[in-house]
């Protein structure tokens, strides 16, 4: 094992834990203030994919934490699907993931006039949402 999954693991299971602490019904708002700020408008591709090293390390570990908190109830914890929803470890890590990601968090899902996923971007920000793709990037290689 890798020091990055030793590392990766030891804030999941913190990250699982918070969540049935706290039962995270409600989308909990990130810190991502040490994260590169990307602006107002909705990028079409994973501006975090390209960065490397601490700021890499830095994405991904925001990027779970939110996860946990904010998708994991539907998604599966550590982005393990037990079927409720997707799995997100299958979105691609190029431009169309990237679109359809997009799609989703801001439109959420909507069957039947029944909320199925709320819009993400009415409670998370940009830098939240791409570092949470970033972190499915991460694992999606361990599928
Ligand atoms: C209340 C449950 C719920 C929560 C919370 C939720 N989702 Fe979803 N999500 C769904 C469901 C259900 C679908 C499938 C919708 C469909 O196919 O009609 C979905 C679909 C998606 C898809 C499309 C995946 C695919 O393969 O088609 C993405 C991307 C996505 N969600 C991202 C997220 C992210 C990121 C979060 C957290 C910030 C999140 N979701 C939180 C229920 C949820």
């Amino acid at each position: 094992m890798s020091s990055r999954k030793i590392l990766l693991s030891a804030l999941l299971m913190g990250a699982s834990f918070n969540l049935f602490a706290h039962g995270a019904v409600t989308p909990q708002s990130i810190d991502t203030s040490e994260l590169p700020q990307l602006g107002e408008d909705w990028l079409d591709e994973n501006p975090y994919r390209s960065e490397t090293g601490e700021t890499l390390t830095t994405i991904i570990q925001v990027g779970a934490s939110a996860y946990n908190q904010n998708c994991a109830r539907c998604h599966g914890l550590e982005g393990i699907s037990g079927g409720i929803a997707p799995d997100l470890r299958l979105l691609t890590p190029d431009f169309d993931g990237d679109e359809w990601y997009g799609y989703r968090v801001q439109n959420g899902a909507v069957r039947n006039g029944a909320v199925y996923m709320p819009k993400m971007t009415e409670h998370l920000s940009q830098e939240a949402l791409w570092s949470i793709k970033t972190w499915l990037e991460s694992i999606s290689e361990d599928i």
